[in-house]
């Protein structure tokens, strides 16, 4: 067997043949293909990304159909029964688990930069009180960037790393920031003498001058949560961080671009839309009714459906325990029986088994960080946080891969052809000037 493609060009009757490797072939080879020499050659039309493969890449495993998901070949749920987001972060980063020492030094160097300039906060502050805590950190992060000039140095892999362990403390800083801005309490600052995930939660919830130690099951819910959201490969905000970066523009700008692209409600803003999608259906009774207007296209059922996972997302399987665990010591989130009743019919009903829509990470999630405490409009900020160490490890593994170049798709032209300018008197419908004038 040759593993090369054969192809007949029909409008010419050539045939050419084309290598395969790792099941691709290279989108150039096709560009050989031409009518005539004056043809550009043929291209692949592919809107979203369906079935191009962007990157080679050794840091996150999917298999959509078996629903399997692994971290430098780690499998997730090993992860989040042994492991700590800060682990997870040197793991996806440095490409094995850290040696005791390593980890140490790793939790000690990214401790050294938790703190942001008061100008930062100063400039947090100018937000309305009501500005989503998206926007807020979306912009923040990118102010960033004039904070650090140095991060223009893209090319040096230990400046790199600088704004990586920079980028990694100061994005739950900022998160923070942006909740205790929606509420008018006083920005808390970071205390390292606590874990990553304990000093995330002191900072959105200490009220005092008193020592603040979250109770060690919330700390263990949101480290798992944390590594579960730590990365997912070329999804549409990772793919849009390797854009950025692909351009050479710093990681600063280049991660709040990849926040934005988070922020969408078909991406990271599912879990904000699940919350309020599960409120306005408001009964357990309303749920059929809700599925009959999904089936009828009114809308989409948030929380379901994945481009990769073609099977249960193993993340929304872990989530669901979280969930569990989080209700037993908070309280049962009302919402919970409506979400479980949405899944059973959904999971039985052929409109979902047919396009193989379940339920996707960002389905219980939301639950979970409701019943903490958190409103609706900071869940995609928890999404944000720990999937900064999957960006920042993607654009670091895309600097060093010598195939990447700048980003640029082609597209298929569709608009007129050349055509001369009409001056505005003689448009149509526009105002006509009288004759000579
Ligand atoms: N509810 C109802 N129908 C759906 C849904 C849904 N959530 N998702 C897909 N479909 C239908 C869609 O209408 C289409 O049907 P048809 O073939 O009859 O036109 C079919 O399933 C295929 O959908 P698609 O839009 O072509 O699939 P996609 O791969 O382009 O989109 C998705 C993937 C995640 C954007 C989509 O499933 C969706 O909008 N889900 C809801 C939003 C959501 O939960 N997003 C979080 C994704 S997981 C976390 C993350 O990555 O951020």
């Amino acid at each position: 067997m040759t593993d090369t493609l054969t192809v007949t060009d029909n409008r010419t009757g050539k045939t050419y043949e084309i290598p395969i490797t790792d099941g691709t072939i290279r989108a150039m080879e096709l560009r050989q293909i031409k009518v005539n020499d004056d043809d550009f050659g043929l291209m692949t039309y592919d809107p979203g990304y369906v079935n191009t493969a962007s990157t080679r890449s050794a840091i996150t495993y999917i298999d959509g159909d078996k629903g399997i998901l692994r971290y430098r070949g780690y499998p997730i749920e090993q992860l989040a029964e042994e492991s700590t987001f800060i682990e997870v972060a040197y793991l996806l980063l440095h490409g094995e688990l850290p040696t005791e020492t390593e980890l140490n030094e790793w939790e000690h160097e990214t401790k050294q930069h938790t703190v942001v300039h008061e100008n930062i906060k100063r400039q947090m502050e100018a937000f309305r009180y009501d500005a989503h805590p998206m926007g807020m950190l979306t912009s923040t992060v990118a102010a960033l960037s004039t904070f650090y000039p140095d991060a223009k140095n893209v090319k040096d892999p230990e400046n790199r790393m600088l704004q990586i362990r920079r980028l990694i403390a100061k994005v739950p800083t900022i998160a923070a920031f942006t909740y205790r801005h929606s509420l008018g309490h006083p920005y808390t600052y970071p205390n390292n003498e606590l874990s990553y995930t304990a000093n995330f939660l002191s900072m959105m919830f200490k009220m005092s001058d008193n020592f603040y130690e979250p109770h060690p099951a919330l700390v263990r819910a949101l480290d798992v949560l944390f590594i579960l959201h730590a990365d997912h490969e070329q999804n549409c905000s990772t793919s849009t961080m390797r854009a950025i970066g692909s351009s050479h523009a710093d990681p600063y700008s280049a991660l709040a671009g990849a926040a934005a692209a988070l922020y969408g409600p078909l991406h990271g803003g599912a879990n904000e839309a699940v919350l309020r999608m599960l409120t306005q259906i408001g009964d357990v009774k309303n749920v059929p009714d809700f599925i009959k207007r999904v089936k009828n296209g009114e809308g989409r059922l948030m929380g379901f459906g994945h481009r990769v996972y073609k099977n249960y997302d193993p993340r929304a399987k872990i989530v669901k325990q979280v969930a569990d665990e989080v209700f037993d010591l908070v309280g049962r989130n009302p919402l919970l029986e409506i979400a479980l009743e949405l899944e059973k019919i959904a999971l039985e009903d052929d409109y979902f088994v047919s396009r193989r829509l379940y339920p996707n990470v960002d389905f219980y999630s939301g639950l979970i960080y409701q019943s903490m405490g958190l409103p609706v409009t900071m869940f995609p900020v928890m999404f944000a946080i720990p999937r900064t160490a999957g960006w920042l490890a993607q654009w670091n593994e895309m600097l060093e891969d010598p195939d990447q170049r700048i980003a640029r798709p082609r597209q298929i032209y569709t608009g007129y052809d050349e055509r001369d300018y009409v001056h505005l008197a003689h448009r149509r419908g526009g105002y006509l000037m009288p004759h000579g004038k």
